[in-house]
């Protein structure tokens, strides 16, 4: 599902952010990435978003050579790829229903069945209150939640959290992590990076550990 071979990423700035990595993540897997903060968690995330390109090796997802793709056909792969930010990039001028709705508007789903399937997704994180709210107007947790959703409402085949609990409670956290797992069953396959030890204590998973962007653990 997810095959990296030998890639390096160095930022026009700054040291080298990842350095011969190579990682294979199957259907259906759930992997937790971790290690300190500045390992490289987010931009091997990124990565596998195709929001930045490596700079040396081979990226394979969903059997598709990213470093090969044309441009024109990003979109396409992405579709399959849920993303949830670490900082839910939420769009301000558009409440909780509209900002799940987009990906599915965009993919020409009818009114009728966005509606549906928006609802269902609200209900499951508990936010169907919510929805005519504006992002600003909800708590962080709402508005994590809400990102959340946003990235599984059209079931993608992969879901890449960026520290999806980050900021919640561990009420909420366990929520969250409850609805991965369900999502996981379902069979997507998740990749969470967190730097938070007693989530990857709590939760027995799989486990890629990166330092000073390699790879110790996998
Ligand atoms: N856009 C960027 N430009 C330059 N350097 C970056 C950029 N993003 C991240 N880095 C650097 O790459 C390294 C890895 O960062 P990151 O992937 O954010 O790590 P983590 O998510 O594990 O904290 C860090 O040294 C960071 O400063
Ligand atoms: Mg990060």
């Amino acid at each position: 599902m997810i095959q990296l071979f030998h890639v390096y990423k160095h930022y026009l700035k700054g040291n080298a952010a990842l350095e011969d990595i190579s990682i294979q993540v199957e259907k259906g897997e759930f992997v937790f990435l971790t290690g300190p903060s500045g390992a490289g968690k987010t931009t091997l995330l990124k990565l596998m978003f195709l929001a930045e390109p490596p700079t040396k090796g081979q990226i394979i997802i969903n059997g598709y050579n990213v470093t090969r793709l044309k441009k024109s056909a990003m979109p396409f792969l992405r579709r399959n790829i849920g993303v949830v930010f670490q900082d839910f990039k939420l769009l301000p001028d558009r409440t909780v229903f509209d900002n799940v709705a987009l990906t599915l508007a965009v993919l020409g789903m009818s009114r009728k069945g966005i509606k549906k399937k928006v609802w269902e997704i609200l209900k499951m994180i508990g936010l169907q209150h919510k929805l005519n709210a504006y992002p600003l107007r909800l708590s962080g947790g709402e508005q994590q939640r809400v990102s959340i959703a946003r990235a599984l409402v059209n079931e993608p085949a992969i879901l890449l959290a960026d520290e999806p609990t980050g900021n919640l409670d561990p009420d909420l956290t366990n929520d969250i992590m409850k609805l991965f797992e369900e999502i996981n069953i379902r069979g997507t396959t998740v990749v969470v990076a967190t730097h938070d030890k007693g989530l990857i204590t709590t939760y027995n998973k799989r486990i890629i550990t990166l330092e000073h962007g390699r790879i110790i653990e996998k």
